[in-house]
């Protein structure tokens, strides 16, 4: 039976003891909650699903103006707890104080832990992983529901009225192996209003990326997937996870600036004709890795750089832009690369812009 005010820790944990002594199991997610959106909603309808009561644990009012900025959260914790005791599938709300909910967990001794799709039981705050592992919660990362975001809801509440759907920022996630200056040139274009979008997320197969850094720097989610075991390829368990940040972060176009392993399924169906790569090379001359030196050792005396979707094959999807490059008798293969890397600085940006704009 569903407490219509914020539970205590006792009183949660005493409602997990009634559960337990019946052979039943207590869920517990935790959260902010501060606009709540359909997302959520089927969010905790299956957290409840995976046992027979959920306890919401909310940030308190002070926990979210440190984790998100003084202008959240949008509505006070007892309103919060009010609207989502609303729901038929929250029995409890407590309220927590601090980053963490480690204490809460250690208290109530949940039999269940729900968390949303953009962790995996490794990325889990170790503080509250190790509370879990010592009460034996069964932990479950539930997939959000894509396209569906406070973040999201917020940005549109705040575009200026009237704005035509055409003309709404397109969400980008971006994937680089390494320097990711075509993620800077991205990010100057977008500051220039070449470009009407935002980066939802910046991911990275190598924990050392420049590219993170600098999406750190400019305040953008930035994740490490961990490609496996296998040198130059990204494994099944790497290529589900990058799908499932790439559908958390509600992006509408990925791409691939300098992302050095393949793409295979089940990414390359969750994002079809929407993943854009840059590629050094006028293709399909020179595909794979290292095609400035191809290009150098060929003796040709042009190159360039190509913007293509992405399908199965190397470099191998239609091609939407080009850009040429001369290669002078004087140059060394790094002089050619330098060329390559400026073109694409000019082309890649635009022809970003240019196939958002043909996206309904
Ligand atoms: C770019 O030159 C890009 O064309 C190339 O990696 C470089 C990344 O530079 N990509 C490929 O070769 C993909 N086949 P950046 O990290 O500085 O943007």
């Amino acid at each position: 039976m569903a407490s219509s005010s914020i539970s205590s820790l006792a009183e949660t944990r005493a409602l997990r003891d009634r559960l337990q002594a019946a052979s039943r199991r207590l869920v517990f997610t935790n959260g902010v909650f501060d606009l709540l959106h359909a997302g959520h909603v089927r969010y905790l309808a299956q957290a409840r699903a995976l046992g027979d009561a959920l306890v919401v644990a909310l940030n308190s009012d002070e926990s979210v103006r440190a984790l998100k900025g003084p202008s959240r959260p949008l509505n006070t914790a007892a309103d919060r707890a009010e609207v989502l005791l609303g729901l038929r599938s929250v029995d409890a709300v407590v309220v927590f104080d601090g980053e963490r909910c480690t204490d809460a967990i250690t208290a109530i001794q949940p039999h269940v832990y729900a968390k949303g799709g953009d962790y995996t039981p490794d990325s889990l705050n170790r503080e509250e992983k190790a509370a879990l592992d010592a009460a034996a919660s069964a932990i479950h990362i539930l997939e959000l529901v894509p396209g569906r975001s406070t973040t999201d809801t917020i940005r549109k509440m705040n575009e200026p009225t009237g704005t035509p759907a055409g003309a709404r920022r397109t969400r980008l996630a971006v994937l680089g192996s390494g320097q990711g200056s075509n993620f800077e040139a991205l990010l100057a274009a977008m500051a220039a209003g070449t470009i009407e979008a935002e980066v939802t997320l910046v991911l990275s197969d190598r924990a050392d990326a420049r590219i993170l850094r600098l999406a750190r720097e400019a305040g953008i989610p930035a994740v490490y997937v961990d490609p496996g075991s296998e040198p130059n390829k990204l494994d099944d368990a790497a290529q589900k996870e990058i799908c499932d940040r790439l559908r958390a972060s509600g992006a509408e176009l990925v791409i691939l600036a300098g992302f050095m392993k393949r793409l295979r399924e089940p990414v390359l169906s969750a994002f079809p004709e929407r993943i854009l790569n840059v590629h050094p090379s006028l293709l399909p001359a020179y595909p794979g890795r290292e095609a400035w030196v191809q290009a150098w050792t060929a003796g040709a005396t042009e190159t360039g750089c190509t913007v293509h979707l992405v399908d199965a094959g190397i470099d191998s999807g239609r091609l939407l832009a080009q850009a040429r490059v001369p290669i002078l008798p004087t140059d060394d293969a790094e002089a050619v690369r330098a060329r390559i890397n400026a073109a694409e600085q000019v082309l890649y940006p635009q022809a970003i812009a240019n196939y958002a704009a043909t996206l309904a």
